[in-house]
């Protein structure tokens, strides 16, 4: 199967899944399901549930024992999408093409839809049926350390703190590391936690998902200055309308263009040769491009 084929049949799985995981729950406190299942069923590449699964077939693991993964990682990405958008934070009011989480369901149901989506998150983890509970053990614990203070959260602060007074390049790249690169690192490596030998793929897993997720988030900033608000389903201007720091506060958008690529590169010699490795690759190069 190419690429695009695979990458749209995970994608359907992925689907499934999720829906299954939003639905099943609806004897108790609808709304609130409702809000969960608003943003996280809004569409999104789900590229962080396509790494947890071709890191899996990389390291020689199931898609079956992937399945659960991939769905937390998404959970985890959608409470933070949500929360991002909350006038405390970014202020978007389009995420996915939709109006943001908070606009539907005002801001205190919609903080409480990403308090669930995360604790959901680790439960699917931990009770992984498909894989030794030593390694649910694992990838709850590599999920926590970097969507957490010292991960993705950690970035999210440090990003505010970039409102109010300019970061350092410095500091603007530790950002970038935590609050993006840090949740595509843990996609990558929970792929590797679906079996014992997968884990000596770990050290791939993280080097890869530091350079696509740096990567990642310097195409989003770029983006949010040359992008199309219909393609990308979330406002334009956003990061200059909050004074945020961003590369382009220290590069040309034909430099930030430039970085975003040597990134990529520097991602795509890390994986080894093989099937899996080249589709990993190709989904690299696709990232950069992107228009959503
Ligand atoms: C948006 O992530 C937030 C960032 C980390 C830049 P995505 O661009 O992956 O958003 P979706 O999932 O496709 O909506
Ligand atoms: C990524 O940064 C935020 C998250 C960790 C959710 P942005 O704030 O730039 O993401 P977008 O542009 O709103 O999607
Ligand atoms: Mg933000
Ligand atoms: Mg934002
Ligand atoms: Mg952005």
């Amino acid at each position: 199967m190419n690429f695009k084929d695979l990458m749209l049949s995970d994608l359907e799985l992925v689907e499934k899944e999720l829906v299954k995981y939003l639905e099943t729950k609806d004897v108790m406190f609808p709304k609130l399901f409702e809000s969960m299942s608003y943003t996280t069923m809004a569409g999104g590449k789900r590229i962080r549930a396509f790494l947890v699964l071709m890191f899996a077939r990389l390291s020689g693991g199931s898609v079956k024992a992937a399945l659960p993964y991939a769905c937390a990682l998404e959970m985890v990405h959608a409470y933070s999408l949500i929360h991002d958008d909350l006038p405390c934070m970014d202020d978007d009011d389009m995420r996915r093409g939709k109006p943001s989480n908070h606009i539907v369901y005002g801001e205190a149901l919609g903080l409480l839809a990403g308090d669930a989506l995360l604790t959901y998150a680790f439960e699917i983890c931990a009770t992984n049926p498909n894989v030794d509970p030593s390694l649910a053990a694992k990838a709850v614990g590599t999920l926590a350390s970097l969507a957490g203070a010292c991960g993705m959260v950690g970035g999210q602060v440090l990003d505010l703190e970039g409102e109010k007074r300019k970061l350092s390049r410095e500091e603007l790249h530790h950002v970038h590391e935590l609050k993006t690169a840090a949740l595509i690192r843990a996609a990558a490596s929970l792929g590797c936690c679906t079996t014992f030998e997968g884990l000596k793929y770990l050290d791939r897993a993280n080097k890869y998902g530091q350079n696509i997720g740096l990567a990642f988030q310097v195409v989003d900033d770029i983006l949010d200055v040359t992008g199309d608000e219909q393609s990308l389903g979330k406002p334009i201007g956003s990061d200059a309308e909050n004074n945020k720091t961003t590369y382009l506060d220290f590069m040309s958008l034909d430099d930030a263009k430039v970085y975003a690529r040597e990134l990529t590169d520097e991602a795509c010699s890390e994986l080894g040769e093989g099937e899996n490795a080249d589709v990993l690759r190709r989904l690299a190069y696709y990232l950069l491009e992107r228009k959503n």
